[in-house]
C-alpha cells in the first residue's frame, strides 16, 4: 500500500501528534477511547511519528481530553436532537465517527485546506448531514454560510493556543452572536504552558508557535451577554487519570499541587 506523504508543517503538522496519541491509546487493552480509525489512519501515512515525542502517558492524556470533549458533545446532543456541531480545527480527529450523531444533527468539520485535503484521503466519509469546510476558522465567510436556525455546540480541541487572543475573542463572539444558544467546548493552555511551549516535542518539532494562554476562565464570560462557565477541568486532574502509567500519574499528582503548574492546561465548557 502506498502511504500518503506528509508535506504539512507548523500548526497543521501538530494534528499528526494528537492523531498518533489516539492511535497509541487504541492499541492498549485498557484503551480510553478505542479509536481504531485513528490507528488505521496512522498506518496510511508516511511520517516519522517519533517526532511527536509521544509517550504512553501523553497518549492517555490526549485520549482523556478527547473523551471529556466527546462526553460534553454527546450530552449536548442528547438535550438538543436538532442541533449544529461546529468541530473547529478538526485535524484528523474522528470525533464524528466516535459520536456517530443522528441524521437530525448538522455536523461541520473545519480546518485549513491542506488538512481537509488529507482528511478526505485518510478518513472514511461519515453518513448523515455532514460537511467539511476548508478554511481558517478566523476567516469570516465560512460561518456566514452556516444556517443560524439551531442550538449550536462549538468543539475546539487543540485550537485556542494557536490563535492570538484577539482572534480567539473574535471567533467566540462571532459564534455566540450568530446562533440562538448553545455551548462552547475547548481546551486552553495557561500562561505558564505558553512560556514552556518549547518543552512540548510535538510543538517544537513541527516548528509551531503557541500564542494565547488563559489563566482565568471567567474572563471569557465578559465577551458576550449570558456567556457562562459551566465546567473547568484541569489537564493535570482529568477524570480517568488512573489509565496512565504509574510514573505519569505520579507526576500529574505532583503538578496538581504546584502553583502555576496546576493551571498549565484546562478543558472548559461554557453555555450561551
Ligand atoms: C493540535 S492540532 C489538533 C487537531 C484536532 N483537534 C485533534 O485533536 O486531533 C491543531 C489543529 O488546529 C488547526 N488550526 C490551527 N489554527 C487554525 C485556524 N486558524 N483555522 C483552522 N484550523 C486551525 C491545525 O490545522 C491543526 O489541525
Amino acid at each position: 500500500m502506498d502511504r500518503e506523504k506528509i508535506t504539512l508543517t507548523g500548526t497543521q503538522e501538530t494534528m499528526l501528534a494528537t492523531l498518533y496519541g489516539r492511535a497509541v491509546d487504541s492499541r492498549s487493552p485498557h484503551s480510553v477511547l478505542g479509536d481504531h480509525t485513528a490507528q488505521e489512519a496512522v498506518q496510511r501515512v508516511a511520517y516519522d511519528f517519533g517526532k511527536t515525542g509521544m509517550t504512553e502517558t501523553t497518549a492517555v492524556g490526549i485520549a482523556l481530553r478527547a473523551r471529556q470533549l466527546d462526553d460534553w458533545t454527546t450530552a449536548f446532543l442528547a438535550e438538543h436532537q436538532k442541533a449544529t456541531v461546529l468541530h473547529l480545527a478538526c485535524g484528523l480527529d474522528t470525533r464524528v465517527h466516535r459520536i456517530d450523531p443522528s441524521s437530525s444533527v448538522r455536523w461541520l468539520d473545519v480546518d485549513y485546506p491542506d488538512v481537509i485535503e488529507l482528511r478526505k484521503q485518510l478518513l472514511p466519509q461519515p453518513s448523515g448531514n455532514y460537511e467539511m469546510v476548508a478554511s481558517s476558522v478566523t476567516e469570516e465567510a465560512w460561518l456566514r454560510d452556516v444556517p443560524d436556525d439551531r442550538p449550536t455546540v462549538a468543539v475546539m480541541e487543540g485550537l485556542t493556543m494557536y490563535l492570538h487572543k484577539e482572534e480567539g475573542k473574535r471567533l467566540i463572539q462571532r459564534i455566540t452572536d450568530r446562533f440562538p444558544g448553545g455551548q462552547l467546548l475547548f481546551d486552553v493552555y495557561g500562561s505558564l504552558g505558553i512560556r514552556l511551549q518549547k518543552m512540548v516535542p510535538a510543538v517544537r518539532n513541527a516548528g509551531a508557535t503557541l500564542h494565547w494562554g488563559l489563566d482565568d476562565p471567567r474572563e471569557i464570560e465578559g465577551w458576550h451577554d449570558g456567556l457562562t462557565l459551566m465546567d473547568a477541568v484541569r489537564s493535570v486532574d482529568m477524570p480517568g487519570m488512573e489509565a496512565m502509567p504509574t510514573t505519569g500519574r505520579m507526576s500529574m499528582k505532583v503538578m496538581a499541587h504546584l502553583p502555576g503548574f496546576k493551571d498549565v492546561g484546562r478543558i472548559l465548557r461554557y453555555r450561551f
